[in-house]
């Protein structure tokens, strides 16, 4: 395995072990996971590889395969300073620290095809199999819903990104042909089938190109409208909400304030319906659902673009069982649930869609539901 001499070439010694974790694609549940409500996530077959070994003294030692990725030296008492690529990295050895676990120095290499900045959840992989790493190599004894909360609060605590629990428990409790359902309140998840061979589908990603940072204002500013939205209705968290209660929500909420509510009611609303008709119908019984889901976001929750929305309705329009955009928004890629015998015509009429419109050439892929994290040697 290539990393492996890789690792061996950069640091003289052979790592002690290769571990992976997926990037992720949410199939339904935007922006929920931060107001206690549901996701229906499934991790995807590109992956963030680590090869770690632990060193005897308190030097780090990070490389990248990237070539445009500087190597970086560091020690264990500066994790929390971490900055750009190495943060999600250090920022989960800094929170094993805070865990009381002692962390000595170590030399890792990386490599990814989780594409960044893609809204694929290219830092959680990275977090996740680092996660799984250390807990393995330190005999933490951590299960996989704690290793979720230890890359949460890297990404929160050390990125500074006030991002929920969604891209970790993707990562960390997923498996092969299933989507996760997690409920961020109770933090309980279960495996529903999602084989879409099977059903004659695949599932193609549209990424735009189009940047997004979830250190920035647009994230943050829904996350604090929908803490408003709860505190001025009385609640704890807009799970406690449902459609019944949105004529008291409109009533007693600013016109932007209620349109940010209504998508969180009505998207938790849709992925409890998204769930039961994977398991009663199968995945072509839910275009409608995802498209309902990008209506609410372009309109309500507004976190879509330009890219996004010809990206959708490109695909729709060209016999799509359903399509939305997929993360946090802003940018980033839409998916598209599609019949296998449409995707060349598909692809073209978006690339074709994308060139009319002056933008920048998308990149297609088409990705499987692939097994959660797990140790490769
Ligand atoms: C990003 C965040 C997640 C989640 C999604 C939106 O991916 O990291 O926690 O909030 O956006 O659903």
């Amino acid at each position: 395995m290539s990393i492996i001499d890789d690792f061996q070439s950069h640091f003289d010694a052979a790592p002690d072990g290769v571990w992976q974790a997926p990037g992720r694609v949410n199939l339904i549940g935007e922006h929920t996971d931060y107001n206690n409500g549901f996701v229906l996530p499934f991790a995807i077959d590109r992956q963030a590889r680590v090869a770690v070994r632990l060193r005897s003294d308190s030097v780090i030692r990070l490389r990248s395969a990237s070539a445009e990725v500087a190597p970086i030296e560091t020690s264990v008492d500066q994790l929390s300073s971490a900055k750009g690529w190495s943060a999600y990295l250090l920022g989960v050895a800094w929170v094993l620290r805070e865990l009381g676990i002692s962390v000595p120095g170590f030399d890792l290499l990386l490599e990814s095809t989780v594409p960044s900045g893609a809204g694929l959840s290219s830092s959680a992989a990275l977090e996740s199999a680092t996660a799984l790493a250390f807990n393995e190599l330190l005999d933490a004894g951590l299960s996989r819903k704690e290793l979720v909360i230890v890359g949460h609060r890297a990404e929160n605590e050390v990125v500074g990104a006030p991002t929920g629990i969604l891209d970790q428990s993707a990562s960390l409790l997923a498996a092969e042909g299933r989507a996760v359902f997690l409920d961020c309140l109770s933090r309980e998840s279960e495996l529903v089938p999602l084989d879409l061979p099977a059903a004659g589908l695949a599932m193609l990603v549209i990424d735009t190109k189009v940047s997004h940072a979830h250190a920035d204002g647009g994230y943050s500013a829904r996350r604090a409208s929908c803490e408003r939205g709860a505190s001025a209705l009385g609640v704890d968290s807009l799970r406690e909400l449902s459609v019944e209660d949105l004529p008291r929500a409109q009533t007693a909420l600013n016109e932007e304030t209620f349109r940010r509510v209504r998508h969180i009611v009505t998207e938790n609303a849709r992925v409890l319906e998204v769930v039961a008709a994977l398991r009663s119908s199968g995945p072509r019984s839910i275009g409608e659902l995802l498209n309902a889901s990008h209506l609410s976001m372009r309109d309500d929750f507004e976190i879509s673009c330009p890219e996004l929305d010809l990206a959708v309705e490109t695909t729709q329009r060209n016999g799509a069982i359903g399509a939305r955009m997929t993360g946090g928004g802003f940018g980033g890629s839409a998916i598209a649930l599609i019949p296998l015998e449409r995707e060349q015509q598909i692809r073209s009429a978006v690339l074709l869609a994308f060139s009319v419109a002056g933008f920048s050439t998308p990149d297609l892929f088409t990705v499987l539901p692939g097994p959660g994290a797990q140790r490769l040697v």
